[in-house]
This record gives structure tokens, C-alpha cells and sequence, in this order.
């Protein structure tokens, strides 16, 4: 096995030579942020996805999201540096419950969050992403009922800013349902003056709490432009990477998760089964690369189109 230096340079050269894209969502290890053409939020990397015009697309994420740039663009290599980086969210959302769901409101539009697989998408109207799920919902005309699926989190923050109605998919992200609301209030008295920022897949009492809510990359955004001697950030910790590297002289502090892991924050695991090493061998190798069946690419991929359309 070559050493990360080696591996880091083998990686660029492959890249090179096999024209690749290397696109990695902020939750991926530092090492692999590091060698990415491209590092953002889901909505970022479905806009680098279908604009590319590499021959191969190397996904540093999950399942969903390579999934996402296949639906995207069909001729292309997808590969993914491990096949088991799933989503605890995009599984809490089985394609035969989600039908009959849908069957119960046959008169609803069908909102869903880009984290579910590529069948739930081909039964949706329109796809969004945590930095425009407001927009949409609020492109749409009021006296039509939505579905929001399959994040509950998301959809009750939603629902809660639009001031609409909307039915929601019980579904969550096992990671964003970590963070202990007794350890946050307690860390941000022994941080006076701190703020503390939250994804909105995180609960309702933790967003209570939240000074700003937003995306990955609006979160990012906001530390920025919002100087600040310190931020506790209730997301994945894979974020203060990108984000120390913004604001090198502020305090990033992650926010605590009920119980204890290895870094006593929110890892997601199945954004860390990518490796570098794994990287290099999925680029090597092209493989495993993600296929969607044409049928389902071809409905899923409507629904892509109309929130990228809806985010320009
Ligand atoms: P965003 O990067 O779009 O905020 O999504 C967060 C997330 O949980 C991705 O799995
Ligand atoms: Fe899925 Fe949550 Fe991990 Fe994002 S952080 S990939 S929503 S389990």
C-alpha cells in the first residue's frame, strides 16, 4: 500500500490521465477533501455533477449522492471508493412503503430531500436539498398539499418557517439525532458569547436553540461572514475541516452527542467507510461503479431537473 503522499500524487495523476472529477461532500475525511476537485453540500455537488464534463465521476459521499450525479449523467463512469457508504435516511425510506404512502394522498405534490434512493426520487415531483427545501416547498402554489419525505427533522423546520401543512415522511439521520440537548445548553454556558449553528436535519429542540440554521455550506457561509471568537456547530464534525480552514482564528467546537464516540461529536460512519485508499483503488480500478436501471433514471432524473432549475 502506498503512503498517503504517494497515494495523494497517484490520485492526481490518474485523474489526470482518465480525465476524472473528483466531487466530496464536507462529512468526508480531511485526506480526501484534500485531493477533491471539488468540495460542497449536496445541492453544490448535484450542480457540479451536471455541469461536468469529465469522463469519469469519482463520488467522495454516499450512495445517494454518486446515484444522484448517475441519474445525471447516464454515459459516464460513476464510481463510489465503497459501496456500503449508505444513509441511515435514504433507508428509513423503503420504495413499497413510500408507494403506498403516496397511495393514501393521491392529491399531494411529492417534495422529496435528495438523501433517498433513486426509486423514491422516481416517484417525486420535485427533489430538493437542505439549502433550498424552503425555496421549493414555497414554489409551490399554496392550495396544493405536498409530501415531505423522507426527513422528518427537515420537514418539521420547514413546515414550521413556511407556515405550511405539509405530510411527513417519518424518517431520520440517525447522526443529526445524536446531539444531547442537556450537553449543548451546558457546553454554551461554559462558552459565553458563542454561537452555536445547526443543520436542520438535527431535532426541534436542538434548532430551538440554534442562532442559525442552514445547509453544510450555508453553514460555512455563515461562520464567515458572521465573525465570532467561537461557534459550537451541530452537524457531522467532518465540517470543521473546510471550516477552520475559512476562519483559522475562531473556535470551532462540535457539537456533543448523546453518547460518547470516538470524538464525543457526530461522525456519520457511512461517510467515513470512504478512504483515500479506497479512492485511489475505485479510480484505478473504475469500480464499483453505481448503476441505475433506465427506467427509474429516466423518472428520477425529472425531479433533479426541476430543483436544479429552481436553484439557478
Ligand atoms: P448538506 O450538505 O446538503 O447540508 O447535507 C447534509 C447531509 O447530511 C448529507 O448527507
Ligand atoms: Fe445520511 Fe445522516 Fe450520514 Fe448524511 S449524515 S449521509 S443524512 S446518515
Amino acid at each position: 500500500y502506498l503512503k498517503v503522499l504517494d497515494l495523494k500524487k497517484e490520485i492526481l495523476r490518474l485523474k489526470k490521465e482518465k480525465n476524472a472529477v473528483i466531487l466530496a461532500h464536507y462529512y468526508q475525511v480531511p485526506e480526501i477533501q484534500d485531493v477533491a476537485d471539488y468540495v460542497g453540500d449536496s445541492l453544490g455537488l448535484s450542480q457540479k455533477a451536471a455541469e461536468t464534463d469529465a469522463d469519469i465521476i469519482v463520488f467522495a459521499g454516499v450512495h445517494f449522492m454518486a446515484e444522484t450525479a448517475k441519474i445525471l449523467n447516464p454515459d459516464k463512469t460513476v464510481v463510489l471508493p465503497d459501496l456500503n457508504a449508505g444513509c441511515s435516511l435514504a433507508d428509513s425510506c423503503p420504495p413499497e412503503a413510500f408507494k403506498a404512502f403516496k397511495e393514501q394522498h393521491p392529491d399531494h405534490l411529492v417534495i422529496t430531500y435528495i438523501n433517498c434512493s433513486a426509486e423514491i426520487k422516481a416517484m417525486s415531483d420535485i427533489v430538493c436539498t437542505s439549502s433550498n427545501a424552503l425555496k421549493i416547498v414555497e414554489s409551490v402554489p399554496k392550495e396544493i398539499p405536498i409530501i415531505f419525505a423522507p426527513d422528518k427533522n427537515l420537514g418539521h423546520y420547514i413546515s414550521k418557517v413556511s407556515g405550511r401543512d405539509l405530510v411527513l415522511w417519518d424518517g431520520s439521520c440517525i447522526v443529526h439525532e445524536a446531539f444531547s440537548i442537556d450537553k449543548l445548553l451546558k457546553l454554551y454556558k461554559e462558552h459565553p458569547g458563542s454561537k452555536i449553528i445547526a443543520h436542520p436535519e438535527s431535532e426541534a429542540h436542538i434548532l430551538d436553540a440554534a442562532n442559525y440554521i442552514g445547509s453544510t455550506a450555508g453553514m460555512i457561509n455563515y461562520v464567515k461572514t458572521h465573525p465570532q471568537e467561537k461557534f459550537i456547530v451541530a452537524t457531522e464534525a467532518g465540517i470543521l475541516h473546510k471550516m477552520q480552514q475559512e476562519v483559522p482564528n475562531t473556535l470551532l467546537i462540535p457539537a456533543p452527542a448523546e453518547e460518547d464516540n470516538t470524538c464525543a461529536c457526530s461522525e456519520c460512519a457511512f461517510m467515513k467507510v470512504n478512504t483515500l485508499q479506497k479512492l485511489y483503488d475505485c479510480l484505478l480500478n473504475e469500480s464499483p461503479q453505481i448503476d441505475v436501471p433506465e427506467p427509474i433514471r429516466k423518472k428520477a432524473l425529472l425531479p433533479i431537473e426541476r430543483m436544479l432549475e429552481l436553484s439557478k
